[in-house]
């Protein structure tokens, strides 16, 4: 195990974080994860922290509430096995299954909290939570209510968007790369510098040293930004929406499901492996940006590749189509379609077609 400065890890859990990580938790004998791709590494009351937005209905939250702990793992390599792990963890419960099992995940025990660490995604916070915070659902501007918290799809449902989030501050405690030594044998991970008393001083001193240089990053920053910068443009990006799904496998996900449950010929030639969405406001234009990455299986290139998507209101209407193609995708490869929705009264959309 390597013990490690989380402020030099901060881009890659950030660019993990955009794609859904993992939030781990254990009760009593239930250890449960769920993905997540909402979260902060940030600092307060000269504490460093890990701030995750977990909605009510979630078992997670159940299991947090119950303990006040959880570990967030991150993958250093996300192969096709760990982004398939990700989506089904983000779209199942675990309340009656056991997920990790279910994906051959390698838990290891925590060190200064009960919940574990997976071999599989190294990068590993261990987090105690001292304050949470319900969001104030009045302070939330309208459009996000709109986008995040429609209220169609029930608490029940890991698609669930009615619950708002509650927000846990997890300190961070500890903070580590596991090896493949840490699996090897019985005794491997005694004596490792957090569990010394001098190795937590120094760390502690080395942490304040990096906060507050952090902190006056901070500051010059934002005071550049504010002289340089026009603030006119900001962009909300989502998390609910965007699922990362395996090259082989795909997760149900109503916005593809009739689509794919046509099993129209040309998913034998490609695989969507990816959907997210962002929300972008221009001036006072708004913008749900929906982007499907597309995988070419074939050794051969496929050409004049579309996809067309349909755009939904609140009745489940469709009210537009909005498609974009590319010329050629190469054997092997990915692609990625951008596919903006501008209509105001759109909620919704659905996968239409895939064609050549
Ligand atoms: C990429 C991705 C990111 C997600 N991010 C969050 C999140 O930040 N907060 C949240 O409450 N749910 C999020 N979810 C949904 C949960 O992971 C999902 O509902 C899960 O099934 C909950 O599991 P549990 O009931 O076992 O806790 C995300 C799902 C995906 C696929």
């Amino acid at each position: 195990m390597k013990q490690i400065d989380v402020t030099e890890y901060l881009p890659i859990i950030m660019q993990e974080l955009k794609k859904g990580i993992l939030v781990n938790t254990k009760n009593g004998d239930k250890t449960n994860s769920m993905t997540i791709g909402w979260g902060q590494v940030g600092i307060e009351w000269g504490k460093m922290f890990f701030t995750t937005y977990i909605r009510h209905g979630r078992f997670t939250h159940e299991q947090i509430e119950a303990t006040k702990e959880f570990t967030v793992s991150v993958p250093l390599e996300r192969t096709p096995e760990i982004a398939k792990a990700i989506g089904y963890i983000g779209s199942k419960t675990g309340r009656e299954i056991d997920k990790l099992t279910d994906m051959n995940l390698t838990l290891s025990d925590g060190k200064e909290v009960k919940s574990p660490a997976i071999k599989e995604l190294p990068l590993t916070l261990e987090c105690k939570v001292i304050y949470q915070q319900e969001q104030n659902i009045d302070n939330i501007p309208q459009e996000i209510k709109e986008s995040c918290y429609p209220q169609d799809v029930p608490s029940d449902n890991p698609r669930a968007n009615k619950d708002y989030h509650t927000v846990y501050y997890g300190e961070i405690v500890n903070a580590y790369i596991l090896e493949e030594s840490d699996f090897a044998g019985v005794g491997v991970n005694n004596g490792t510098v957090v569990n010394s008393a001098n190795g937590n001083k120094s760390t502690k001193a080395l942490w304040i040293t990096l906060l507050s240089i952090l902190l006056l990053l901070g500051i010059g920053s934002f005071a550049y930004n504010k002289m340089n910068k026009p603030q006119t443009y900001r962009t909300v990006v989502r998390e609910e929406m965007s699922s990362v799904y395996s090259n082989t496998g795909l997760v149900n996900d109503s916005r593809i499901e009739k689509f794919t449950s046509n099993n129209p010929k040309i998913l034998d030639k490609v695989a969507i492996t990816e959907i997210r969405e962002s929300f972008s406001e221009n001036n006072s234009n708004k913008t749900k940006n929906v982007a499907i990455t597309l995988k070419n299986k074939t050794d051969k290139p496929i050409n004049d590749l579309e996809v067309v998507i349909n755009v939904l209101d609140k009745k489940g209407n469709i009210i537009e189509d909005v498609d974009d193609e590319v010329k050629t995708l190469a054997p092997q490869s990915d692609y990625t379609f951008n596919l903006p929705i501008k209509n105001n009264k759109a909620i919704n959309w659905e996968l239409s077609e895939i064609k050549e």
